[in-house]
This record gives C-alpha cells, sequence and structure tokens, in this order.
C-alpha cells in the first residue's frame, strides 16, 4: 500500500512514509465495506468470518475507502476514508514535529493513529459526534498501543478544551469554514479542510485565513448538524414534477459539469463554492439529471432528450452555472488548483484566481447563520 501510495504521489516525506509504514489499519476496522473502483462490486468484509479473513487482511491495505457505519437508507456515516486520499491531506497540512493537532472526524481512528505515530499521541486531539465511534476507537487504539486524547464533540464549534493548536484537520465535508476554528488554531497555523467536492489547505494569519484549492477532487461525508442534509430522492423528485417551473433552451449540456478532466473535475469545483455548497442531485424516469439548492429551495431540470432547462425558485441555477462557465471559458479554464480563499475578519469568504489581489474574485454564498460560533 505504501509503495502504491509513493508511485500515486499521494506520500513522500519521510516521517508520513514511516508512520503509514507502521501504523496497522487492520487493526481499526475489523469489519467494513470495501467501495472497490470501477466494475468490481464492493465487498462486505469481516475479520470474524474465518472464510472472509484472507481477503480483509488484503482489502484493509488497498487503497479504497472502508465504510465503518451506514445509516440504513444507503447512506455512509463513517468511513476510513481511501489511505492515498488520507496521506494528501497529512502531507498537506505541513506538520512540524512539536505541533499539536486537532483532528475534527475520528472515526475509526487511522487518521489519529497516523498522527500519533508521527507527533507522539500527547499532541493528538481528535473528536466525532458519534459516542460509540469514539467508544471503539479509543479501545481499538489504546490496543495497537496509541493513546491520544478523543472526545464526543461537534466538529463546527471546535474543540475549545485543548486549544490553541498548530494544525486542524477536518476529515468531512464542511462548508462555510466554522469561525471557531479561525479561534483555536494560532496564527502562523494551518488548517486543511474537506469541503464539498473539493479540499482546501489554509493559513491562518492574525487577521486573516488565506489558503488554496487542492488539485483533486475529494468526495467526502458532510459535516452533519451543520451541512444541510438532502432529503431523499423521492422527495426530491415529487417537488421537481409538482412546483411550478419555467422553460427554456440549454445553451450548454449538462456535461459541462464535468469540463476540466475526468479526475479534476475544475468547473464543478466552481460551481460548488460560487453558485452552490448546498447542493442534491437526482435523477427522474427520463434519465434528466436534476440540481437542488438546499439553501433557497431552487432547482433546475436539465434535459437531454429536448435540449430545454426547466427551473424553479428564488435562483435559476442553471443560468448561474452557464453564465460561469462562460466566465471559467473566458479565463482559459484554469485548473481547481490556481484558486484561493480568504477569508476576512469578519467572516467574508472571497473567492480568487491566482493571487489575493486578482482583478478575478468572487463573494461566496455562506449562511451567516451557520458560522456562529
Ligand atoms: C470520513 S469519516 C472520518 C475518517 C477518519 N478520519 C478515519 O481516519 O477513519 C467522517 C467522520 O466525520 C464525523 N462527523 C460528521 N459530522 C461531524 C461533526 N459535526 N462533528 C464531528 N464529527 C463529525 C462522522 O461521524 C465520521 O466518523
Amino acid at each position: 500500500m505504501v509503495a502504491h501510495l509513493k508511485d500515486a504521489g499521494a506520500l513522500w516525506s519521510e516521517e508520513w512514509v514511516r508512520a503509514f509504514l507502521t501504523v496497522p489499519r487492520h487493526e481499526l476496522i475489523p469489519n467494513f465495506l470495501a467501495i472497490l473502483p470501477g466494475p468490481e462490486d464492493n465487498l462486505i468484509l469481516d475479520e470474524a468470518k474465518p472464510d472472509q479473513k484472507d481477503l480483509w487482511l488484503e482489502t484493509a491495505y488497498r487503497n479504497v475507502p472502508a465504510v465503518t457505519r451506514t445509516d440504513g437508507g444507503g447512506g455512509y456515516r463513517s468511513s476510513s476514508s481511501a489511505p492515498a486520499t488520507m496521506a494528501k491531506m497529512l502531507e498537506w497540512l505541513r506538520i512540524g514535529d512539536q505541533d499539536s493537532v486537532l483532528e475534527i472526524g475520528t472515526g475509526s481512528g487511522y487518521n489519529a493513529a497516523l498522527l500519533s505515530e508521527r507527533l507522539g499521541a500527547e499532541r493528538v486531539t481528535s473528536i466525532d459526534l458519534q459516542p460509540d465511534l469514539i467508544k471503539e476507537a479509543r479501545d481499538r487504539l489504546a490496543s495497537i498501543g496509541y493513546t491520544p486524547h478523543l472526545a464526543v464533540a461537534d466538529g463546527a464549534g471546535g474543540y475549545p478544551d485543548r486549544a490553541p493548536y498548530d494544525r486542524l484537520i477536518c476529515t468531512c465535508a464542511v462548508w462555510p469554514i466554522p469561525v471557531a476554528w479561525r479561534h483555536q488554531v494560532r496564527p502562523g497555523g494551518r488548517i486543511v479542510t474537506v469541503i464539498p467536492d473539493g479540499c482546501m489547505g489554509l493559513d491562518v494569519e492574525p487577521d486573516r485565513i488565506v489558503g488554496n484549492i487542492h488539485r483533486d477532487c475529494f468526495d467526502f461525508m458532510r459535516m452533519q448538524n451543520y451541512m444541510l442534509e438532502a432529503p431523499a430522492d423521492q422527495e426530491l423528485l415529487a417537488r421537481s414534477n409538482n412546483e411550478a417551473s419555467t422553460s427554456r433552451t440549454l445553451r450548454y449540456p449538462f456535461s459541462i459539469l464535468n469540463a476540466g478532466g475526468t479526475l479534476q473535475h475544475s468547473f464543478q469545483a466552481l460551481v460548488s463554492l460560487i453558485v452552490t455548497p448546498a447542493c442534491a442531485g437526482a435523477v427522474n424516469e427520463q434519465q434528466e439529471p436534476i440540481l437542488f439548492d438546499l439553501w433557497s429551495g431552487s432547482w433546475a431540470r436539465v434535459s437531454w432528450r429536448t435540449g430545454q432547462v426547466d427551473q424553479s425558485g428564488g435562483r435559476r441555477l442553471w443560468d448561474e452555472i452557464e453564465d460561469l462557465f462562460e466566465q471559467w471559458c473566458g479565463l482559459g479554464a484554469p485548473n481547481r488548483e490556481r484558486f484561493g480563499l480568504t477569508i476576512s475578519a469578519d467572516d467574508r469568504h472571497t473567492l480568487w484566481l491566482d493571487s489575493q489581489d486578482s482583478p478575478h474574485r468572487w463573494d461566496l454564498p455562506v449562511r451567516r447563520d451557520q458560522i456562529v460560533a
């Protein structure tokens, strides 16, 4: 696994290579649902089942996410993320030997184990909203010799008890960046967090936070209690069938969302930040995709059959997406890593291209009620 992570460019520093070589991932995920790539079927694996033991052990060291909790309705509640993704985030945290770290989203405890191996457990704090996960992670971590400070807490509020931290890493998707984090990470410190459809590395300065978007697409579960939950597909489809809408001819097909390359989906990243960070999607019986903005309740149904878009609600989502697409093409279709974010002391989130002084800047939508400390 480590050789693969190095070949893939996800892992390179001596210290993290040593940590990944040392921590036994399998000890933290005794049973899981493996999300396998491409045509392979997902696997449910359990160490306790003798006929699965070899495959379980082998899969624990593949670069695949291991889902450890589901919600019973097809959704995932916790997982040990794909090791390459974790390695990229840890490398991007630019950690120093003496740094203290807050991790949000303990999950299986694998990340907390890697951090403990790298820094010493006394420098590591990790929190999760789900008490049963914390209990299991604590027991399993102790059984392999790691005793970081674990607690049940809501990540949107950080964890003031052990602040300030030098580094904060959040392994569930969050938007906007919670204000508490800025107060709990010392100036000069760094935050690496998953956002909808991506990841940001942010440096904390005395009067603001500044950073960049990672070049890769990150697809993580959302932070509970903070990000709006997407309603079930049936509910979304019923709304799009019943609510009044207006119709017009498409300027561009739905596939513009994937423009910018299959892996990096640069344009999709901008849509997630500039148009709708709180997005849900569904597909109707005619195989037409429908996008919903959970904040405003607006939606857009894009039909490849009729070449029409139907839109409803206070915002015209597809108009905004097509306008942004033209703007992005006019800028030469920049890759997502050319975009950065500045969060001011009054919590305005501003996206920019290439530099903070760029003429190409966007004030991003944030819900004020969400970022209150
Ligand atoms: C992808 S998993 C984390 C994986 C973990 N870092 C590991 O190494 O296994 C995301 C986790 O975020 C947690 N989470 C979701 N919302 C949260 C919140 N508001 N506060 C703290 N944790 C939260 C979930 O319970 C879940 O365990």
